[in-house]
C-alpha cells in the first residue's frame, strides 16, 4: 500500500516493501518505476517479472520467501536515478528497522544505487559474488548484483 512519507512530505506514494517476516532473504532494489508507484508493491513491474519469473528460478528461489524493498522508497521525478542525499536519508530511515524485523542472514543488493549502501563495493568486479559485510551496523551476507532490470535494456548482461 502506498502511504505518505514522514521525511518527504512533497511525496504521497512510498511504496512499503513486500515480503514475510523473518525470512532468510532480503533484497534491496533502487526506487519504484510507475507500476510500483500506482499498485504500491515492490517489483511488479516489467522488472519484477523478469525477476520473478527468469532471474529467482535461476537460483532456486521464490519471490515469496524473499522480503523486498526499495533503497528510495517513493518514485523519483521523472524516473530519474536516486541522488546520494535521497539514497542516504531514505535508506537511513526505513531500511535499518526493515532489517531488523526481517532478521535475514543474505541480503541481495540490486543495482548500484543498493549497492552504494556499502561504500566498500565495487560492483564491477563483485557482481553476483557473496561477501560478509555490514549494513547499517550490522553484519550480513551480501550479494552485490546488477539490477534485475539491466538484461531488459542489455540482453548481452542476462547471464
Ligand atoms: N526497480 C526497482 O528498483 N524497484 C522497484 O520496485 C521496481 C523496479
Amino acid at each position: 500500500m502506498n502511504t505518505p512519507c514522514s521525511i518527504c512530505p512533497q511525496q504521497t506514494r512510498c511504496v512499503q516493501p513486500h515480503g514475510p517476516k523473518p525470512t532468510k532473504y532480503f533484497a534491496i532494489g533502487e526506487a519504484p518505476g510507475s507500476d510500483e508507484d500506482i499498485h504500491g508493491i515492490p517489483f511488479i513491474g516489467q522488472t519484477g517479472q523478469e525477476w520473478d519469473h527468469t532471474y529467482l528460478p535461476l537460483a532456486g528461489l521464490s519471490r515469496g520467501e524473499i522480503f523486498v524493498t526499495n533503497t528510495r522508497q517513493c518514485r523519483p521525478p521523472q524516473n530519474r536515478k536516486p541522488s546520494a542525499k535521497e539514497i542516504e536519508i531514505c535508506g537511513q530511515h526505513h531500511l535499518p528497522q526493515e532489517l531488523e524485523e526481517v532478521n535475514p542472514d543474505i541480503v541481495f543488493l540490486m543495482g548500484a544505487t543498493a549497492c552504494s549502501l556499502v561504500p566498500e563495493i565495487d560492483l564491477e568486479i563483485e557482481h553476483g559474488i557473496p561477501r560478509r559485510g555490514v549494513l547499517f551496523g550490522e553484519e550480513y551476507w551480501l550479494i552485490p548484483m546488477y539490477h534485475p532490470a539491466l538484461g531488459l535494456h542489455e540482453t548481452s548482461s542476462m547471464i
